[in-house]
C-alpha cells in the first residue's frame, strides 16, 4: 500500500508541478513576496502514516485554514447553541471578505467567511488578549503535533493594511453579534491567519480532524469528536467559498483554503490531505492546491459520495 500511495502522489505532484497559472495574494504586502514556485504536497492517514512530495517542510502562514480551528475552539468554549445564534452555518456564495450579514437573521452566514471568522475569534474565551491568542497557538500546534509561531512580518503587514477587516468587525459591533471591542477581535484574527505552519503540519491538522479530534501521532486531543461533525460540515458546505459547489462536485471533500496557498481536505475517518503552492484563482484558492486535490480525490477515489 505505502509504495501504490507514494507512487500516486509522485505522479499527482509532477502532473501540476508545470502549472503557473494563479496568482499570489498581493493585498497584503508581504504576501506578495513569498516565492511563488514553491510546491507540497503530503497526505497523512488516521492512524498516523505520511507521504509527502516536493517541499513539505517550508513555513508559509496558515491564513483562513485557522477559520475552521478557530470555530472549533469556539464551539468548546461556548457551546453549540451559544455559537449559533452569533453565527450560521449557510453558504453566502459570495468572496470571502465581503461586508455581509444574512439580512433576514442578522449572523454572519458562515464561519468560514471573514464576518463569522472575526466573530469566531471574538468568542475565543481568555483573560486578556495574549491569552487569548496563546490559547489559539497551543489548539493549533495540538492539531498539528508540534509548537506553532506566529509570523510577526505577515502579521504587521495585515495588521497595517486590513481596513475592510476592520469594517466588518465594526460592522459586527453595530449589530451586537460582536459585543466586546471589535478590534481585539480583528487583531486576534490577523494574529491567526499569520500562524507559520508546514504543509506536512496541514496534512496532520487535517488527519486530526479525520481521526475524530485527535492527532494521530501525539495522541493528543484537539477537539471533542461531537464538535468534529460540525467544523467538517461547515468545511463541506462553505470552506471554499463561492467555489464550493465546484469543489464539492469535483473533490467531494470537507475542506478550507488559505490565501498563504494552503488547502486542507478531510476523508473523515480515513485521510487529511494538504497542498502549499502560493498562487491563487479568482475565489483566493490555490489553483494547484484545487488541481492537486482533483487528481488525488480521483485516483485514491476520496469522493465521499
Ligand atoms: O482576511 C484576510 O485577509 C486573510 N488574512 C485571510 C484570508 C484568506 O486566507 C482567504 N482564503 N482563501
Amino acid at each position: 500500500m505505502r509504495n501504490v500511495v507514494d507512487a500516486i502522489i509522485g505522479e499527482v505532484y509532477t502532473l501540476c508541478r508545470d502549472n503557473r497559472a494563479g496568482a499570489l495574494a498581493d493585498y497584503i504586502p508581504e504576501l506578495a513576496a513569498v516565492p511563488a514556485d514553491e510546491f507540497s504536497l503530503c497526505l497523512a492517514t488516521s492512524d498516523g502514516f505520511v507521504y509527502e512530495a516536493g517541499s513539505s517542510g517550508t513555513e508559509f502562514t496558515i491564513q483562513s485554514i485557522s477559520k475552521p480551528l478557530t470555530y472549533g475552539l469556539a464551539l468548546a468554549d461556548r457551546g453549540l447553541e451559544a455559537v449559533a445564534e452569533k453565527i450560521d452555518v449557510e453558504p453566502s456564495g459570495e468572496p470571502f471578505n465581503e461586508i455581509s450579514l444574512d439580512p433576514v437573521t442578522e449572523r454572519p452566514r458562515n464561519p468560514m467567511i471573514n464576518a463569522g471568522a472575526i466573530t469566531s475569534a471574538s468568542l475565543i474565551a481568555g483573560e486578556n488578549p495574549e491569552d487569548r491568542f496563546e490559547r489559539l497557538r497551543r489548539c493549533y500546534s495540538t492539531y498539528a503535533g508540534r509548537e506553532l509561531t506566529m509570523n510577526a512580518d505577515v502579521y504587521a503587514s495585515e495588521a497595517r493594511t486590513g481596513h475592510r477587516n476592520r469594517a466588518i468587525g465594526h460592522m459586527l459591533r453595530s449589530f451586537d453579534i460582536i459585543t466586546g471591542d471589535p478590534d481585539e477581535a480583528v487583531d486576534l484574527y490577523f494574529r491567526q491567519c499569520s500562524v507559520n505552519v508546514t504543509c506536512r503540519d496541514l496534512a496532520l491538522m487535517a488527519a486530526t480532524l479525520a481521526n475524530n479530534g485527535t492527532n494521530p501521532l501525539t495522541r493528543e486531543e484537539a477537539l471533542a469528536p461531537a464538535l468534529v461533525e460540525r467544523v467538517l460540515s461547515v468545511m463541506t458546505s462553505c470552506g471554499m467559498y463561492d467555489a464550493a459547489g465546484d469543489w464539492i462536485t469535483q473533490v467531494g471533500l470537507p475542506a478550507k483554503s488559505g490565501v498563504g496557498g494552503g488547502v486542507l481536505a478531510v476523508l473523515p475517518g480515513q485521510i487529511g490531505i494538504a497542498v502549499h503552492s502560493p498562487r491563487l484563482d479568482s475565489h483566493g484558492n490555490s489553483v494547484r492546491g484545487v488541481q492537486a486535490c482533483r487528481e488525488l480525490s480521483r485516483r485514491l477515489e476520496l469522493h465521499f459520495l
